[in-house]
């Protein structure tokens, strides 16, 4: 819920619209505002629809989804303790086929790699659902701070292929109030993202950014660019929805579960953010987040 008309309107500046939702009456409501008009606005278009059936199926999909997710855990982490047991056993044992034993050696190798790809489904789901419900720990916090921990957490992966991570941070930002670990969290999965979408040797170049409009609350605006495959506009509607993998030329043999970006958006929506992408195929692709400064 927006908390001022100001902020209405310093979205649709940024974004061209704007959408929220309200609850009345124990009914769900989703309202989308644009301007009409090209060069001067001449009016608006309001539209509100109830959507408290989709809320609710919504809730309860959600619901199951992690109660199944949080049972399916622990037997889990139970069957990849075991595995390792028998690896271990395994290395003890003398065999007399070394061929039977390098057999075996395979299979147990096998069950952990797909109970790990199980383990990391499920605390995907559960972190996703973790942060659409749980309370968020806001405390006052330095961007640059948290983009610098992100980049820390992540350069590795860059390493590994040779991508270069360019920074560019305003100075004196103001400090947000946000959740610091879920903010560290999607600013990660989003380098990520641009990290295994790129070539090797490719460049990546994030900005932060502190938007001021007098007289109307400031925004931070973050910036993610890659020179990657890009993303076709048909499927850039897609990208944010739970599980959503795009099937984009160049993306074939890249691994994933689709549940990054749908972590992105909770967090942002948790913020009364925003993020949006702009891409081209083979041209690479920028993700912009903006966050509001209360
Ligand atoms: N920087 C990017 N460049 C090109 N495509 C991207 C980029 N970021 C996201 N995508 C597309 O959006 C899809 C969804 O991204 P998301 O981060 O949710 O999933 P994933 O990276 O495939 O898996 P996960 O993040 O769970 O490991 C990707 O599969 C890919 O098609
Ligand atoms: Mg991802």
């Amino acid at each position: 819920m927006p908390q001022s008309l100001r902020e209405i309107y310093q979205h649709i500046r940024f974004e061209g619209h704007y959408a929220y939702e309200f609850n009345f009456n124990n009914q769900d409501y989703l309202c989308q505002i644009a301007p009409l008009g090209t060069k001067r606005i001449e009016g608006w278009v309001i539209i509100v629809n109830d959507v408290s059936d989709i809320k609710e199926l919504e809730r309860m999909q959600s619901e199951m989804l992690r109660m199944t997710s949080h049972d399916l855990k622990n037997p889990l982490q139970a069957a990849l303790a075991n595995v390792d047991l028998l690896r271990d056993d395994l290395n003890d044992l003398t065999y007399q086929n070394t061929q039977h034993r390098e057999d075996m050696g395979g299979f147990v190798a096998n069950i952990e790699r797909e109970l790990m790809k199980m383990y990391r489904i499920i605390s995907g789901i559960l972190d996703v659902e973790r942060v659409r419900i749980a309370k968020s720990h806001y405390e006052e916090s330095s961007v640059t701070t948290i983009m610098s921990d992100a980049v820390d957490e992540i350069k590795h992966m860059a390493q590994e292929k040779g991508v270069k991570i360019q920074q560019y941070i305003a100075p004196n930002l103001p400090p947000l109030s946000c959740d610091r670990q879920q903010l560290q969290r999607a600013f990660v999965n989003l380098i990520e993202n641009a990290i295994k979408f790129s070539d090797n040797d490719a460049m990546i170049n994030i900005r932060v950014d502190h938007i001021v409009i007098p007289s109307q609350p400031s925004l931070l605006q973050i910036e993610i660019q890659d020179e990657g495959i890009g993303i076709p506009e048909d499927i850039q509607g897609h990208i944010f929805e739970r599980f959503y993998r795009g099937a984009q030329p160049g993306a074939e043999h890249i691994t994933g579960t689709g549940l990054g970006l749908s972590l992105v958006k909770a967090v942002v929506n948790a913020h009364n953010g925003n993020i949006r992408v702009v891409s081209q195929p083979s041209e690479g692709s920028t993700f912009y987040v903006t966050l509001p400064i209360q």
